[in-house]
Formats: structure tokens, sequence, C-alpha cells
């Protein structure tokens, strides 16, 4: 597996990541998932605080006893900032949280889980229209100093909302994580529909792809599998969109002699943004198919008839 540098940090990670939301909550199970990825060189982690209400965290642990020395080979990545209903006392609603309390409790919450001294990268996990970036500011500065947090980034933010932050956080935001597969393309999609309402398609990212590129985030790819429904998983009524995707990504992966899922991340991975695709999956066999992706090579003519499949029409 080819390594990256994440952002401007020196952190050495795979470009392919493993995503820990759905983690089982068997040891033995979650153990073989995370052995799978370390047999195909994944070390980078993703988690947050509120998946499976701690328990990813809690399993992933158990990967410290089976294989010796493996922390500090590692990157661990967790979120913060969505608190869910419950939770700090009973009556409490589920809302985002980036006041000062919340982080920092999230990150001692995610430390006792994951059983480690620090994580090596924190995001915020979704926008909250309540932020005061020198609240987050004050938080970030408190947990880098106690060597809690090496890194800092952010999670479905706009390029506005990151310049936001970047008013009063003095430690670099290294990377945005947003929804972006084949079928889900919007982040790409509103560069190429700027100014063309049209085709009935309004830009709602604001340059932000570009401002990642130019300020060198990395953007991390959620539900890069598009949940397998492009890549073998059957689904009813699927749309036309989806069926044409499928249709084209399992030719090409014939022809290449690879998974249909190691066409959809080298979808990403062709991207010159050099996205990190986290890839979900926990099935051992799926994730050394789908790292096949780190060989493929798609020609610009090939991007592009899956981008326009996934999309939904041609380009204009
Ligand atoms: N920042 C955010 O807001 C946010 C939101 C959601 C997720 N995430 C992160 O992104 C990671 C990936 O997200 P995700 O799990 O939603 O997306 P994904 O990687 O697109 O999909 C993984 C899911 O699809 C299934 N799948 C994949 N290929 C399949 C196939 N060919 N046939 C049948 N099933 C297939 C997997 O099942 P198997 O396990 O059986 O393979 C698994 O349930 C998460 O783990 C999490 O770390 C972040």
């Amino acid at each position: 597996m080819k390594r990256m540098r994440l952002g401007n940090t020196p952190l050495e990670v795979s470009r392919i990541a493993l995503g820990c939301m759905r983690l089982s909550d068997s040891r033995e199970q979650a153990v073989a998932t995370i052995r799978a990825a370390l047999d195909q060189n994944i070390n980078f982690f993703d988690h947050a605080d509120i998946y499976g209400r701690g328990k990813p965290e809690e399993v992933f642990a158990a990967i410290w006893e089976e294989v010796s020395g493996l922390r500090d080979k590692v990157i661990l990545q967790s979120k913060c900032g969505i608190r869910f209903a419950g939770d700090p006392d009973e009556r409490a609603p589920t809302r985002y949280d980036f006041s000062y309390e919340h982080i920092v409790r999230s990150v001692e919450g995610s430390l006792r889980r994951l059983k480690t001294d620090y994580l090596d990268v924190l995001l915020l996990h979704r926008p909250d229209a309540l932020v005061e970036p020198e609240e987050v500011a004050r938080a970030f500065d408190e947990l880098h100093k106690a060597g809690k947090v090496r890194y800092f980034g952010v999670s479905n933010h706009t390029a506005a909302q990151i310049q936001l932050l970047q008013t009063c956080v003095d430690q670099p935001l290294v990377a945005n994580q947003i929804e972006l597969n084949v079928i889900h393309t919007q982040l790409i999609n509103d560069g190429i529909v700027f100014n063309r309402d049209d085709l009935g398609v309004m830009s709602r990212s604001e340059g932000t792809l570009e401002f990642c590129r130019m300020h060198n985030i990395t953007i991390q790819a959620w539900s890069s599998l598009a949940c397998g429904v492009v890549s073998g998983k059957a689904i009813a009524n699927p749309e036309a969109r989806i069926e044409r995707t499928a249709a084209l990504v399992a030719r090409l992966a014939k022809e290449k002699g690879v998974s249909k899922g190691a066409i959809v991340i080298a979808w990403l991975l062709r991207h010159p943004a050099h996205i990190q695709p986290i890839i979900g999956t926990t099935n051992p066999e799926r994730i050394a198919a789908t790292c096949q992706a780190d060989n493929v090579e798609l020609s610009r003519e090939e991007w592009y008839s899956l981008f326009e499949a996934g999309r939904g029409g041609r380009l204009p």
C-alpha cells in the first residue's frame, strides 16, 4: 500500500484508510477486520466518539493485546462534536456541540475506550451552528499541550467554515472528511456546474475541494465504497444511474482483473487532490479485494466515464 502525507503533517499514512464505524462488537471479528487491514499495510484507522455509542473504539483496543508494539505504528483518528440524546444528562437531546467542555470530555472518553494516551488526529465531526472559534482554539491548545492530540481537522465542513475556525485556531487543520464516492459526486460536480442553474443543480460546496487542495488539507472520502451498491450489493429498485455505474464498474473490473470495489476506490485515488478513501467494510476478504485499488490506474477516459455514469448525465 502506497503512503501519502496527511495534510502538511509529517505523518506517512496509507492512502486507503479503514473506517471503524461498523466494527463488530465481537472481539474476534473486530480483530479479524483490523488484522486484514494491517495485512494490506493500512496504518490509518478512523473512529468517532459516537460510533456504536463507543463500542467500536472499545473493541478496537483489543488489537494492542494481539499485536505487540503496534500503537506507534498506526495512526488513530477520532471525531467529536455530536452529542447523543442522554449525554451529558438523561434529559439532554441530540445536539451538535463544539463547546470547550464537550470537546475535551469527548477526547477523554475516546482515549479511555481506545486504551491509548493520545489521538494522532481529532476531527470536528459536523459543523456546529453555534461554534465559537475561540472556544475550539482553547480546547485544541489544551489537548495539544497535554499531548492528548497531535493534529486536528474537520469533517463535513465548507471552505468558509474552515476559514472561520482558522481565525482563532493556531494548529493547522490537516483533513476534511466528506461524503464522496462515484455516485455521490457533489464535491467534484459543484465545480463543473458552477453558474449553470439551467441544469437544476446549484453549487453548494463553495469551492471546498479547491480550498482544501490549495491549503494542503487532505480530503478524506467517507462512504467511499458507496456502501457496495455499485460493486455487488443488491438493492431494491436502483436508479438508472446506479445500474449504469454498476455495469461500468463491473466491465472495468473484468478488464483490469481486479474486484469491483477496487474500481470504485480507484476512481477516488485517480483524482489529483490525493483523496484518502475511508473504507467501511468489515469483511476481511473484501478489505483485501478493495485494496487492489492501490495498483489500479484509471485513464482520464475511464475516470470521466464513471463520473458521468455516477452523476447521472453527460457533462455540460
Ligand atoms: N465523517 C462522517 O460524517 C462519516 C459518516 C459516515 C461514515 N464515516 C466514516 O467512513 C467510513 C466508511 O463509511 P461507510 O461504512 O458508510 O461506507 P462504505 O465504505 O461505502 O460501505 C461499507 C458498507 O458497505 C458494505 N459493502 C461494501 N461493499 C459491498 C459489497 N460488494 N456487497 C455487500 N456489501 C458491501 C459493507 O459491508 P461488509 O462489512 O459486509 O463488507 C459495509 O456495510 C466509516 O467506517 C466511518 O469511519 C464518516
